[in-house]
């Protein structure tokens, strides 16, 4: 299976992203396993949507194998509100990641796409192959356009230069150092700090937008960084390769399990006129399963350490 090289733990890893929910996770994942060439760069130290500034830092760093970490991302709320940012950060930042990474030699580099970057209607379990086939949810087009044309970058890479580079499609992540914001955070972090606070202040009723009713597919990040490394060691296909957990709940039983594990005994209703964005999105996992892989957290455990981590940090979380 190794047409490609293999990590060692001196290989020299960059993870662009790394103090974000899913780039501080495979911090933590490769420091456990042992690797000791980890590189990283806030934002404030390298903006990588400056293209000079990127290249620069390839050339000194030299790192072999990149992770792309790296994007403006958010909710519902931020993608309706600056669609431009959504669009031009993420295409920036790709693009001079993948562009300094094939001109200095990098060996290995995964991108990350998303599965809200299937087509809206995509048949359920969402295959790899629905990918470009329809409509986008509108609510959030231009990351999704991005995005897309990052796989399509790394497409065009493995032809024209016969580099194993790979682009993975992650489900909804949540867990650590999450974006807890009300407003632009996702649906898992968002619920914890409306629930907690709601058990605070003994409010009588909570009120989610929408009606509670899609589905979504839910992985705590450890588990994805898990898959990401595993995918490095074994994977080396032209397709993007789902990463999901197998099975979705409602939104509505997401919020029930927050509640619960904050604590909050008051109502819970729902808001009918806020919008319920894409109706279902499961992943089917097929191709990750039959190389070997498999998430561990079950929802209720990885919610629950999430909100520990939320608890210990309540004074300098994100939001
Ligand atoms: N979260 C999910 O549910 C999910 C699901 C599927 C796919 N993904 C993908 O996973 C990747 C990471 O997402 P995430 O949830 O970890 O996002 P996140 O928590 O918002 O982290 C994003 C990271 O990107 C960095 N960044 C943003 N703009 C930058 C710039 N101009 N220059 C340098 N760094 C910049 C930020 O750096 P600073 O902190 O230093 O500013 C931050 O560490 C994205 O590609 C996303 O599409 C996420």
């Amino acid at each position: 299976m190794t047409g490609f090289p293999s990590m060692s733990p001196s290989t020299r890893i960059y993870i662009a992203g790394h103090r974000g929910l899913v780039g501080s996770a495979l911090w933590r994942h490769f420091l456990q396993h042992g690797f000791e060439n980890l590189i990283g760069l806030g934002s404030s130290e390298l903006d990588l949507r400056d293209a000079h500034a990127t290249a620069t830092f390839f050339r000194d760093a030299r790192p072999e194998v990149v992770i792309d970490a790296a994007a403006r991302v958010g909710g519902i709320a931020a993608n309706a509100r600056r669609p431009v940012d959504f669009l031009s950060d993420n295409l920036r930042i790709q693009l001079n990641l993948l562009d300094s990474a094939v001109s200095n030699g990098v060996e290995r580099f995964l991108f990350l796409g998303s599965s809200c970057i299937y087509p809206k209607f995509a048949a359920q379990p969402i295959p790899e192959e629905a990918l470009f086939t329809g409509p986008l949810e509108e609510t959030n087009e231009g990351y999704a356009v991005a995005k897309l044309a990052g796989i399509a970058q790394v497409t065009a890479i493995r032809k024209q230069h016969g580099l194993p580079y790979i682009s993975a499609m992650p489900t909804n992540l949540y867990g650590p150092g999450d974006n807890f914001s009300l407003h632009d955070g996702h649906v898992v972090p968002a619920m914890i700090r409306r629930f907690h606070e709601a058990m605070l202040a003994e409010v009588p009723f909570v009120t989610c937008w929408g009606t509670g009713m899609p589905r979504r597919d839910l992985m705590y990040v450890d588990d994805a960084a898990d898959a990401f490394h595993f995918l490095l060691d074994h994977y080396d296909g032209e397709r993007p390769i789902n990463v999901g957990s197998g099975s979705d709940v409602t939104i509505s039983e997401i919020a029930r399990i927050i509640a619960d594990t904050v604590g909050y005994r008051g109502e819970i209703r729902w808001d009918e006129s806020g919008p319920d964005g894409t109706p279902r999105k499961l992943l089917d996992i097929q191709r990750l399963a039959d190389l070997g892989w498999s998430a561990k957290t079950p929802l209720a455990e990885g919610i629950r350490t999430t909100y520990d981590w939320f608890l210990a940090h309540r004074d300098t979380y994100r939001h």
